[in-house]
């Protein structure tokens, strides 16, 4: 008997793991750790949203529904997407799948035979590479440095596509480094793609959370002659603080519809009638927590950024984006020969704060820590105090 390459190669999601071993000190020491580690808002899910679930169920909502989602939801992702991104999205081409990470892996098995090559952002969201090893597929890496604010060139992109790649993964705003992709390098990228065979697999999970006007989203799937061939993914999760609701959407070119809804179909058959029915809540109806959250992440953001640079030997850019500091610490790895998977561990240890060790993201986030900043200010403070005064004691750089 014998498990297969696949899945081998594919890693359980890091920050899941880290979880788990937080809330095991807690429970062996009874101390309260800092969560610094998952990605996910700190707030309940929006009244009216949740409300307009328990009006679905009252209503018994509560049967298997179109794969492809509910006309309704789908209409309401269409106009919300052709709003937002400047282009006419048909609700014919948009699929509704139990979370944005369902439909990378849909994506891959969609459009990889074994042996294809899929372009990936490195440091990137970890999900892309296992789902690309699970549809048979090779991870080709794409490099974001801190140098260049994270962007991706679009000569570094064209350097890497060959006759063998058959999707390119771009994420913006960006897990791991809050990076935020610009228009003009997109518009590049896109002229890239065009000259090849390739499908675009757009993640697009943090459009609203950006923080300044100059840093406003802009899909790749805007720039004329690409919207057939890419596909456009964003979803509840982050936006609404439904990371537990389980609720994606992409928009998908008509030639690939089919082939796509047939993965949600043979995996989850379909989405909650009644998790719908919150969705067009969420994108239609008033809810201003919504943007209450936003601004509580923005201040978050400057206060990890002020407070991490002042640590010795960590340093960071600031995020345009998301809610994720991606946090330099090569002085210290250097200095006491560490890895940041070693580091990360230290930090949960001595100092009880969980956060991911950048190596989880990709080869170029070995010098870095991700401290996810979507929880309180205290947490945060509490945190980065206890952080600061480890470095200071024990690994004075
Ligand atoms: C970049 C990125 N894409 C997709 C997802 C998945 O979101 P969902 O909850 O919709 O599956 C996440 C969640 O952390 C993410 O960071």
């Amino acid at each position: 008997m014998q498990i297969s390459n696949r899945t081998k190669h594919a890693k359980a999601e890091g920050a899941f793991e880290v979880l788990a071993r937080a809330q095991q000190i807690e429970r062996e020491t009874g101390v309260k750790v800092v969560h610094m580690e998952i990605g996910e808002p700190d707030f309940p899910t929006p009244k009216g949203i949740v409300e307009a679930c328990k009006k679905s169920l009252d209503d018994g909502l509560t049967h298997y529904t179109p794969a492809g989602g509910i006309p309704e939801f789908r209409e309401a992702v269409a106009r919300h997407l052709s709003k937002t991104r400047n282009i006419t999205i048909d609700p014919e081409n948009v699929l509704i799948a139990a979370g944005g990470k369902l439909l990378i892996y849909a994506t891959c098995v969609t459009f990889l035979e074994p042996g294809d090559e899929c372009i990936v952002p490195d440091p990137g969201y970890p999900p892309y590479q296992s789902a690309v090893s699970l549809a048979g597929g090779i991870p080709i890496p794409l490099p974001l440095t801190e140098e260049n604010g994270y962007q991706v060139t679009a000569e570094e992109l064209e350097k890497r596509i060959t006759p063998k790649t058959k999707l390119i993964i771009i994420n913006t705003p960006q897990n791991p480094t809050g990076g935020v992709l610009s228009k003009t390098e997109l518009e590049k990228m896109a002229e890239v793609v065009k000259r090849s065979n390739a499908v675009v697999f757009s993640d697009e999970i943090y459009s609203d959370l950006i923080y300044s006007e100059e840093d406003k989203h802009f899909s790749i799937a805007s720039v004329p002659g690409m919207l057939d061939r890419t596909v456009l993914m964003d979803g509840m999760s982050k936006t609404f603080s439904m990371t537990g609701w389980r609720l994606g959407y992409a928009a998908v070119p008509h030639q690939f519809y089919g082939s796509m809804k047939k993965i949600v179909n043979n995996t989850v058959s379909c989405c909650p009638a009644f998790t719908q029915m919150a969705g067009i809540e969420a994108l239609e109806g008033n809810n201003p927590e919504v943007h209450m959250m936003w601004e509580h992440f923005k201040e978050r953001r400057d206060i990890i950024y002020t407070l991490v640079n002042e640590i010795p030997g960590m340093s960071m850019i600031k995020p345009k984006g998301a809610f994720y500091a991606f946090v330099n610490v090569k002085p210290i790895l250097d200095k006491y020969h560490l890895t940041s998977a070693d580091l990360a561990e230290i930090f949960l240890q001595k100092a009880f704060v969980a956060c991911l060790s950048g190596s989880i993201f990709g080869k170029q986030g070995d010098s870095y820590i991700r401290f996810s900043y979507a929880t309180s200010k205290e947490d945060i403070q509490r945190g980065m105090a206890h952080i600061k005064k480890l470095i200071e004691t024990e690994y004075p750089v």
